[in-house]
């Protein structure tokens, strides 16, 4: 019985290696491994085989039962792919799309907007400023000129750190980024490297305003300073308009509107007149303060005031943004909703 197992054997094999259709593997398979084919027909032989032998042969039958199907299973990916080949990639168009999609990092709005607004003005000759956050009301109102009674400097309009009325000098977040005006103005006459002066500050600022559409107890403004002989409010107003038509392009303009600033006099409040979209008419957006730097501000940080004028301005970064791409609500910056992030 063992030399006819090897021949089964042997002859299935050859006949596998040249079944070369479907239809010829199926018919093999039936022949030898199938519910009725040579393989089962050898099973019940078992039983005659002398009880001695009986061991070696039933181990050579199972090993040509592995044998057998391993073979077969070989033979059909085999033929599988080939016949895959054969009719071009297979695509099964009813597969769900990708499931792994990549996903590329950016950086936030405001961060881009922030970056795109320091590279105009850098190419203006403006250098970047930085101050601190947490501040403190002499940078932060008494240096520019806003006097201890001002109703700015309510504590329910500011976030003190410290208790204003029993300490004398009371720490606080900024409300504004006209801080920085002090704080550079300060360090340039220490290190004795200017006036002239022309810096702009970026930065985020913080008022306890209650959140909606357009309020935001945090949000971002971005400070102007330019202190030289002989500046005046027309250099002011031309490097806002200079300002707006490299950031929106050549149509934007600008208009001023008297105000009052403490720390500017004249003050002014500044739009811009812009066209976000080819097919939308123009608009005047309101964007910030600005003004020529009030003498008293100047002396305050050890400036000559005979000797030299200067402008300042400062906007929020948020509200450009929200007009420049149409957001229509503030809280949309911060709640970090990625189907926000992706669109913007
Ligand atoms: N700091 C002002 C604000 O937060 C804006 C401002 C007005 C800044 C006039 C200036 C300025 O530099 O000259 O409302």
């Amino acid at each position: 019985m063992l030399a006819e197992i090897e021949s089964i054997e042997s002859g299935a094999l050859a006949e596998l290696a040249a079944a070369s259709d479907p239809d010829t593997l199926e018919s093999w398979r039936q022949a030898y491994i199938g519910p009725k084919g040579r393989l089962k027909g050898l099973m019940p032989r078992l039983k005659d085989v002398p009880p001695a032998d009986k061991p070696a042969v039933g181990q050579r039958l199972n090993a040509l039962k592995s044998t057998l199907e391993s073979a077969f299973d070989s033979r059909k990916a085999v033929l599988g792919a080939g016949a895959a080949a054969a009719s071009g990639p297979m695509i099964d168009l009813s597969e769900p799309g990708l499931l792994r999609s990549e996903t590329v990092a950016r950086r936030h709005i405001i961060t881009r907007v922030r970056d795109e607004l320091v590279d105009v003005f850098a190419r203006m000759g403006f250098q970047v400023a930085d101050g601190p956050e947490l501040e403190d009301d002499e940078h932060n109102f008494i240096k520019l000129n806003i006097p201890p009674n001002h109703p700015a400097r309510e504590p329910i309009d500011n976030f003190y750190v410290d208790d204003p009325r029993t300490t004398t000098r009371p720490r606080m977040l900024r409300s504004q980024t006209s801080t920085v005006q002090i704080r550079t103005m300060e360090r340039m006459i220490a290190e004795r490297s200017g006036p002239p002066i022309k810096i702009v500050s970026p930065g985020r600022v913080y008022r306890p305003d209650t959140v909606d559409a357009t309020h935001s107890f945090m949000f971002h403004q971005i400070e102007g300073l330019y202190i030289d002989r002989g500046v005046t409010m027309q250099d002011l107003k031309s490097t806002l308009l200079h300002f707006a038509r490299a950031y929106f392009g050549p149509n934007a303009d600008v208009r001023l509107r008297p105000s009052f600033f403490p720390f500017t006099e004249p003050s002014a409040e500044f739009d811009m007149k812009i066209r976000l979209r080819p097919e939308q008419p123009e608009r005047w957006m309101e964007l910030g303060g600005c003004g020529m730097v009030d003498p008293a501000v100047l002396q305050a940080c050890g400036i000559d005031s005979e000797q030299w004028t200067g402008f300042a301005f400062g906007f929020g970064i948020e509200r450009l943004a929200m007009g420049k791409y149409g957001i229509p609500d503030i809280r949309l910056l911060y709640q970090n909703d990625i189907r926000f992030l992706n669109q913007v």
